[in-house]
């Protein structure tokens, strides 16, 4: 690879151990993939920050690393394992508490934002159309290379730490280019209103594009933040897509000619639709219901304070968002609205993210998530019901569905 003095500089470890180490990491996963050079990028998103995840080799990374490397850029870090106010209460073990809080207090000597959430822009971490940054967390990839038009690869937590710590990436992938076009067209041939429509969309395409680039034409209504944050949600899990387009929607895609290259036509109508929500069409006594996968929006949680307000629930039911959104739930009210009807608003973590739903013995779960649909029954041996917000609540309400 050519890199620059500096570049060299940090490599040869002239500004330390850590710098020279992460250098190395990046150096080397630039030639896997045929980089030329490094490329400074805006800021990172780093993955891997739940102690579920790391587990005792990644803290010990981490500490060390924190001893004696510095961030050069803005850092934001996703979903970790705990509620980190609330942990106790919530009923999080207290020894994996206590290492998570460990690994967070590492991350946070390093510099970075603790804004514990998987939709960082939500939280402050917006790059601007054709930036370059180093994420990790797929929703959050395929959000922020759609979406905003930024461009990342899928980081690891120690890539995006190696990033975070020199401000470089190597120059491949959805950093170029060349790697940004279509390969798959899905002709939309249905209406999409509601985040469950588009969460049903990413998890049909997910599957047909595998990592290549969907690019989705025929959708009529412009969707919202909220459609947009469960497409790409869906679309990183049931495939492993870190991009697409909407043809006049997402920045890259004006018109279709703009974005396609070698491609592969499919439709998506009422047929497709129904082959998705038959996978997950649980119905029965409800144990738990999820909101929030990717953290909820405050438009999200208006709404299910709309939906609560005045009523009690008979199932479990969690709200997962970021602390920067629960302010200002609190302030708007909404939280306690949300409180009384026996809703828990759960911050920083997740069920996927957390350690202590396994315990729980749950046999089923309804979610308007596709994400969580498709990794709950591996997870947890639970049935799931992929519905609409208004249904969950519904069902919640009565403790069954029954569609
Ligand atoms: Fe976020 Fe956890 Fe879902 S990290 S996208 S809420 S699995």
């Amino acid at each position: 690879m050519n890199l620059t003095d500096e570049e060299k500089r940090m490599l040869d470890g002239e500004y330390g151990e850590t710098v020279g180490k992460c250098m190395k990491i990046l150096v080397a996963l630039g030639e896997i993939y045929g980089a030329e050079k490094m490329i400074e990028i805006h800021n990172v998103h780093s993955p891997g920050v739940s102690y579920r995840v790391a587990g005792d080799a990644g803290l010990n990374y981490v500490k060390e690393a924190s001893e004696q490397a510095c961030f050069k850029v803005l850092t934001t870090l996703n979903t970790i394992g705990i509620d980190s106010e609330n942990w106790e209460k919530v009923g999080f073990p207290s020894e994996f508490s206590k290492k998570q809080l460990e690994l967070s207090a590492a991350y946070l000597k390093m510099g970075a934002i603790a804004t514990n959430t998987c939709t960082p822009y939500l939280a402050g971490n917006i790059p601007l159309a054709g930036e370059h940054v180093a994420w990790g967390e797929s929703s959050a990839i395929a959000f922020v290379n759609s979406v905003i038009g930024a461009r990342t690869n899928r980081e690891g937590g120690p890539s995006a730490l190696a990033a975070a710590v020199t401000g470089r990436v190597p120059a491949y992938g959805y950093h170029l280019t060349e790697n940004r076009r279509g390969k798959y067209l899905i002709r939309v041939e249905t209406d999409l209103e509601s985040d469950r429509d588009y969460a049903v969309l990413g998890y049909y395409a997910g599957q047909i594009a595998g990592k290549e680039v969907p690019v989705f034409e025929g959708i009529k209504k412009r969707p919202s933040l909220e459609n947009l944050k469960a497409l790409s949600a869906a679309v990183a899990s049931s495939g492993a897509v870190a991009l697409y387009h909407i043809i006049g929607v997402t920045p890259e895609a004006p018109t279709t000619e703009t974005v396609i290259g070698k491609v592969e036509t499919f439709k998506f109508g009422p047929e497709e639709y129904r082959q998705v929500t038959d996978k997950f069409n649980y119905r029965g006594e409800v144990d738990f219901v999820v909101f929030g996968c990717p953290h909820t929006s405050i438009q999200e949680i208006r709404k299910i304070a709309a939906l609560l307000d005045g009523k009690k629930v008979k199932s479990d039911v969690w709200v997962c968002t970021s602390r920067q959104v629960k302010h200002l739930a609190d302030k708007m009210g909404y939280t306690n609205v949300i409180a009384k009807a026996g809703v828990e608003i759960i911050c920083d973590t997740c069920p996927v993210l957390c350690p202590t739903l396994v315990d729980r013995g749950y046999r089923n779960l309804l979610t308007n998530s596709g994400k969580l649909a498709h990794y709950a029954p591996g997870l947890w041996n639970v049935q799931t019901g992929l519905i609409e917000m208004e249904d969950c609540i519904k069902a919640a309400l009565q403790g069954r569905w029954e569609g």
